[in-house]
């Protein structure tokens, strides 16, 4: 039968990801996949976690099994509030937090509130695929500014917005980008801001992976600098708490706040409440701080593993962007490369990263580099695997030609 799909969703496919999800699961033993995008699990606090679920649904059974507040638990927004203005220097008192399920779901609320179809949303060449195929879903063009070593190119974020039309907001993930890594420095974010200003555009700032440090110095927020009201900043605690407990949020103006309550009602009703009161629990009556310095001390040899394996292994031509913490490092093709055929010669190889086509909001232009997620596996696997990778990229050289 002819199932009358909706105009919007005609463009929708399966992710790449899912193509290396095959490979995987066809050959376990001996493919090496760097796609999914997961914490490392023996990393996690699980007993701290099964404890505080026990104690929670016996203490609270009443309140975590029947609906919940539409906007989430008012402790752990107020919970959220404090810890991000102590450690983020977010300080927006007339500002509301919608908590969310998963971050992923303000990506989805963003495009719904504020996307006609046809408008445009600015954002990082290589992206987050959770926000390039939700404008899309809205019919609207995510429309990529280039990218520097260190972040948005911000020469570019000025043309585009002189030059694009109907910018409805601009989009970014300013620290350990997905894909990229990168961290966008001050200066910048402070230039990013001014533009927004100078243009009067919406910043929505995600921000899933600054508690994930391994060295140097925390960079604050773009919202920290925020006294215009004019940037949604996007929470989680998948990568800090656990990923399948589902609880993210939303900080924002009043005005956005209500519509997004009212978006989130038709969605979900509320983010289920057991998980809710877990990060509240890790939030107020753990050291919150302690846990995230343990989960990175789990992590560093992985980052530190991976880092050293791609300096030692990789091709001269190839550049590895640098990643100060976050789950992913990202690493450019080299000139003139056709980044489809060293995706199918990686195959071949036996390992998977993502090609930036994947994070790109035009397909048909990438970017050009491959992201890899190194906090899945253990350090020797993670070497092997970029040797199997960088021996690709080798074979690609020989057989194309390319120096
Ligand atoms: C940049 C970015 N934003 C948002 C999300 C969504 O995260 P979650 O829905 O698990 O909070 C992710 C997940 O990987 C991400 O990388």
């Amino acid at each position: 039968m002819d199932y009358g799909f909706a105009q919007r969703v005609l463009q929708s496919k399966q992710p790449l990801i899912r193509v290396i999800d095959r490979y995987m699961h066809e050959d376990p033993e001996n493919f090496i996949s760097f796609a999914e995008g997961n914490p490392g699990f023996e990393c996690m606090a699980t007993d701290k976690i099964i404890e505080i679920a026990k104690q929670v649904i016996t203490e609270d059974t009443a309140e975590v099994l029947l609906y919940g507040e539409n906007s989430g638990n008012f402790e752990l927004k107020d919970a959220i509030r404090d810890r991000w203005k102590r450690v983020k220097g977010i300080d927006a008192p007339d500002d509301d937090i919608l908590i969310t399920t998963g971050g992923q779901q303000v990506l989805y609320l963003s495009p719904r509130l504020f996307v006609n179809k046809g408008d445009n949303v600015l954002m990082e060449e290589i992206s987050y695929a959770g926000m390039i195929d939700s404008v899309k879903g809205f019919e609207g063009n995510p429309v990529g500014v280039k990218v520097d070593e260190d972040g948005i190119n911000i020469e570019d974020l000025e043309k585009k917005l002189q030059t694009v039309p109907n910018v409805k907001y601009i989009y970014l993930i300013p620290t350990f980008n997905n894909p990229t890594g990168v961290t966008l420095p001050l200066e910048k974010r402070k230039a990013v801001y001014e533009l927004a200003c100078k243009y009067d555009k919406l910043i929505i700032e995600d921000d899933p992976y600054s508690d994930i440090r391994y060295t140097g110095d925390p960079v604050p927020p773009i919202k920290s600098l925020d006294v215009e009201d004019r940037v949604v900043y996007i929470g989680s605690f998948s990568k800090t708490i656990a990923a399948g407990l589902r609880v993210g949020f939303m900080m924002a103006p009043k005005a956005i706040y209500e519509k997004g309550v009212a978006a989130k009602g038709i969605l979900d009703a509320n983010t289920p409440m057991l998980n809710e009161k877990i990060c509240l629990h890790f939030l107020r009556d753990l050291d919150f701080e302690e846990e995230l310095k343990k989960l990175c001390a789990g992590y560093i040899p992985k980052w530190k593993a991976t880092g050293d394996a791609l300096k030692k292994y990789m091709p001269s031509n190839w550049k590895i962007a640098k990643a100060e913490g976050g789950l992913f490092y990202f690493v450019r093709t080299p000139e003139g490369m056709d980044e489809a055929k060293m995706f199918e010669l990686e195959l071949q190889h036996n390992v998977g990263l993502v090609p930036s086509s994947a994070f790109s909001p035009d397909p048909t232009h990438p970017a050009g580099g491959f992201r890899l997620c190194f906090t899945p596996d253990t350090p020797e696997r993670l070497e092997e695997g970029i040797k199997r990778f960088a021996a690709a990229a080798e074979e690609y050289n020989e057989k194309y030609g390319l120096k």
